[in-house]
C-alpha cells in the first residue's frame, strides 16, 4: 500500500528531526545556532519573515498570510511592522497583550489560526527549531540553567540575553536527579502541536462563576500530596494550565474581553513582568505570545470601564477591518465555498462578484471628495482606473475615513445566503441573480439591521444588479461574436462586394443563379447604421473604405477582418443587434427555428468551454440577457 509507505516515510522523517543530549551539548548548538535560543515573539516574527514578502506600491505584502488572508495587506503590514518587529527586538510592546480588534468574521481567527498552524511547522524546520529541559511540563528554556550571576558573562560570550528564572519544577529536579550538574541536563528538541499541548494554548472562557484559575495557570494535584509531604512541593503540582503549556510558542485568548478580572491580572503580570504566579511558589517565568480577539463594541465598553484602566495601558490594539476590495473579496467567498459542503456546486461566473460588489459597498463610507460617488470609490479601491482620478485620489480617500471597514456586511453571512439559495433550487448550479435575490431576502428576516440600513443596503443591491447587468451582456456579445467569426467574415465579405460595386458603379452576380443584381443597399446601410454612419457620409464613408482596400491590394496584404477598426466594429454590432432577435426569439417562443437553435447552441458552448459557465448557468444567461435586451 502506496499509503504505509507514506506513513513509515512520514514516522522516519519524524524520528530524524528529534534530538536530545546534555545541556553542554545543547551549548554546542546554541553556540553555532544562536536562533535557536530566541525569544517566543522573535520566533513568530521571524516565521513571517521566512516566508518572504513582496512589494506592492510600496506596500509590503506577508506572503505568510497571503494564501489565506485576502485584502488585509495594510493592516496586516501594521501588524508586523508595529507589533511582530518591534517585539522580536525585544522593545517594550512585547510586553503587551496583542488585541486584535474588528468585526465579525472579519478573520480575526483566521490570522491567529495561521500563527498557530506557522508556528508547529516552523518548530520543525531547521531555523525554527526549539530547545528544552526534558521531562519539564512547560518545556522550560535550558539557558534558564545559568545562573543569574553568571548570565552577564554568558552574554559577553554568546550573545544572547537570558531572561526567566529557572522554574521551581526544575530547581528541585537540579538538585535531586542531576546533584547540581547543570551540564549534565537532558535537554530535548521539541516540536510545537497545539493537539499535544506543547508551545500553543487557547483559552476560552466559560461560565465566570465555575471557571477556575487553574484552566490557566495549573494547580495542586492532590492525589500525590500525600507521597510528597507538601502542597508546596513543585512535583505536587500539575502545570498544566494553558499558560505553562503555551509556554516558549503561543496563546489564544478568546473572547479575553469577556473573562473575570481575576484572570485577566495573571495576563498581565505574565506579559509585564513575565512571570506569573502558580500555587504557593515563587513566580513562574513564561515567554510566550499572547493574542487575543475582540469586536470593537465591546472593545468600547471594556474601555470605559474604569476598572480597566490599568489593564487597557497594557494592552495592544491593531485592528483589524473587513477587505474593501471587490475582487478580494470574490477569493474570500471561493476559499469559503472550497472548504464548504457546498463545494460540488456550480457558482455561475460573476456570482460571487455581484455578492462582493454588494458587501464591499456595505462597508465603505460615502466620500466626501468632490465627483466621486460610492461606486466610483469601491472601483478605485479595487485598483481599477477610473476617468479623471489616481493613485494619489485614493490614497486621499482612505484619509478620509481611517477606520474605514469596521461595519458592514461580513463575509460569512454572504456565504449562508449563498448556501440558502442553493437548497431553493433544484439544480446545483446558482448564478448572480438568484444570489442577490438571496441577499434580498434575507435582508427582510436580518434582524440586526436598522430600518435605515436596510434602506441603504437594498439600494446597494440594486447596484450591484445594474452592475451585473452591464457584465451578463458583454460577456453574451463577446461569446456571440467569437462563436460567429465565421459569419463576421462573411458578412464584411458580402459588405465589401457591395461596397465595390457600389462606388464603380457596377453590377454583383449571384453567386448561385449567376443572375445580375444590383448592390444590397439595405445591408450596407444596417451595417454602417451601427455606428453612426449617416445618408449623407455613405458615400464618402464606403470610398474611405475603398482607398484602404486597394492601398492594401498594391503592398500584396490581405485585407481582413481586423484590418479596418470602425468597420470591425460596426460587423460586430450588427452581429450582436442580429443576436439580440436571436435571443429575443428564443426566450419569447417556445420554439425555435433550427437556425436559431443552432446559433443559440453555438453561443452555449461558448460559454461553457471558454467562460466557465454550466450549461444550465449558460441558458440562465442567455434567458436573462435576452430579457434585459427585450426591456
Ligand atoms: N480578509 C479575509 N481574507 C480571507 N478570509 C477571510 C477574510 N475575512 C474573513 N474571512 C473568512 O471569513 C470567515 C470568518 O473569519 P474568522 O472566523 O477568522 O473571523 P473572526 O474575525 O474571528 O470573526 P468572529 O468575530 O465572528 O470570531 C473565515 O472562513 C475566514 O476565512
Ligand atoms: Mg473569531
Amino acid at each position: 500500500m502506496d499509503i504505509l509507505n507514506r506513513v513509515r516515510q512520514y514516522r522516519e522523517e519524524e524520528d530524524s528531526l528529534k534530538w536530545e543530549g546534555t545541556f553542554a551539548e545543547y551549548l554546542e548548538i546554541v553556540r553555532e545556532r544562536p536562533e535557536v535560543a530566541q525569544t517566543a515573539h522573535s520566533r513568530v516574527y521571524n516565521m513571517i519573515k521566512s516566508a518572504g514578502l513582496a512589494e506592492r506600491d510600496g506596500k509590503k505584502m506577508y506572503h505568510f498570510f497571503g494564501k489565506e488572508i485576502f485584502g488585509l495587506e495594510t493592516a496586516l503590514e501594521r501588524l508586523v511592522e508595529e507589533y511582530f518587529h518591534p517585539a522580536a527586538r525585544r522593545l517594550d510592546v512585547r510586553k503587551r497583550i496583542l488585541l486584535l480588534m474588528g468585526p465579525v468574521s472579519g478573520g480575526k481567527s483566521t490570522i491567529v489560526t495561521l500563527l498557530k498552524r506557522g508556528l508547529e511547522q516552523y518548530s520543525r524546520t531547521e531555523e525554527g527549531a526549539v530547545y528544552a529541559i526534558k521531562g519539564c511540563p512547560m518545556h522550560e528554556d535550558p539557558l534558564h540553567l545559568i545562573p543569574h550571576n553568571l548570565r552577564e558573562e554568558f552574554f559577553k560570550e554568546y550573545g544572547i540575553r537570558i531572561e526567566g528564572s529557572l522554574s521551581p519544577l526544575n530547581t528541585m529536579r537540579l538538585q535531586q536527579e542531576y546533584g547540581g550538574r547543570i551540564e549534565d541536563v537532558m535537554v530535548e528538541r521539541i516540536f510545537f502541536s497545539e493537539d499535544k499541548r506543547v508551545g500553543i494554548g487557547t483559552f476560552t472562557p466559560s461560565d465566570p462563576k465555575s471557571q477556575d484559575i487553574a484552566d490557566l495557570t495549573g494547580s495542586i494535584d492532590f492525589s500525590t500530596i500525600a507521597e510528597y509531604g507538601s502542597e508546596s512541593d513543585p512535583r505536587a503540582y500539575r502545570f498544566d494550565g494553558e499558560l505553562n503549556k503555551a509556554n516558549r510558542g503561543m496563546m489564544e485568548f478568546q473572547e479575553m474581553l469577556k473573562l473575570d478580572e481575576k484572570f485577566l491580572w495573571h495576563l498581565l503580570s505574565l506579559t509585564q513582568e513575565g512571570n506569573f504566579k502558580a500555587g504557593r511558589f515563587a513566580l513562574i517565568s513564561a515567554d510566550e505570545l499572547i493574542v487575543a480577539h475582540t469586536n470593537e463594541t465591546e472593545y468600547r465598553t471594556f474601555i470605559s470601564n474604569k476598572k480597566n484602566e490599568a489593564l487597557h495601558s497594557r494592552i495592544i490594539v491593531m485592528p483589524i477591518p473587513y477587505n474593501l476590495k471587490v475582487s478580494e473579496e470574490e477569493r474570500i467567498y471561493e476559499k469559503m465555498i472550497r472548504e464548504s459542503d457546498m463545494s460540488h456546486v456550480h457558482i455561475a461566473p460573476h456570482a460571487l462578484r455581484a455578492a462582493a460588489i454588494f458587501s464591499v459597498l456595505t462597508r465603505l463610507e460615502i466620500p466626501k471628495k468632490q465627483g466621486i460617488d460610492l461606486v466610483k470609490k469601491m472601483r478605485l479601491y479595487d485598483g481599477e482606473s477610473v476617468e479623471g482620478f489616481n493613485s494619489v485620489d485614493v490614497e486621499e480617500l482612505k484619509k478620509e475615513y481611517p477606520n474605514e471597514g469596521m461595519n458592514g456586511i461580513d463575509p460569512r453571512y454572504i456565504i449562508n445566503r449563498i448556501s440558502s439559495a442553493i437548497i431553493r433550487k433544484e439544480v446545483p448550479s446558482i448564478n448572480a441573480l438568484d444570489v442577490l435575490r438571496s441577499l434580498k431576502d434575507g435582508l427582510d428576516q436580518h434582524a440586526s439591521i436598522s430600518e435605515e440600513d436596510r434602506e441603504k443596503y437594498m439600494n446597494y443591491i440594486a447596484i450591484a444588479r445594474r452592475e451585473y447587468d452591464e457584465i451578463a451582456k458583454n460577456e453574451v456579445q463577446k461569446a456571440f461574436v467569437y462563436s460567429y467569426e465565421e459569419s463576421a467574415k462573411t458578412l464584411m465579405n458580402n459588405y465589401l462586394d457591395n461596397v465595390e460595386a457600389f462606388c464603380n458603379k457596377n453590377k454583383l452576380r449571384d453567386p448561385i443563379t449567376g443572375e445580375e443584381m444590383n448592390p444590397d443597399e439595405k445591408l450596407m446601410r444596417s451595417i454602417e447604421e451601427q455606428i453612426g454612419v449617416s445618408e449623407n457620409a455613405k458615400r464618402a464613408f464606403r470610398e474611405e473604405i475603398l482607398i484602404r482596400l486597394s492601398a492594401f491590394a498594391r503592398k500584396g496584404k490581405r485585407f481582413d477582418y481586423n484590418s479596418h477598426e470602425r468597420l470591425r466594429e460596426a460587423i460586430q454590432k450588427k452581429l450582436f443587434a442580429d443576436l439580440k432577435d436571436v435571443v429575443k426569439i428564443t426566450t419569447s417562443s417556445k420554439t425555435p427555428d433550427e437556425s436559431q437553435l443552432k446559433k443559440i447552441n453555438e453561443v452555449v458552448a461558448r460559454l461553457i468551454d471558454e467562460h466557465g459557465y454550466d450549461s444550465n448557468s449558460a441558458n440562465e444567461l442567455l434567458r436573462y440577457v435576452g430579457s434585459l435586451l427585450n426591456r
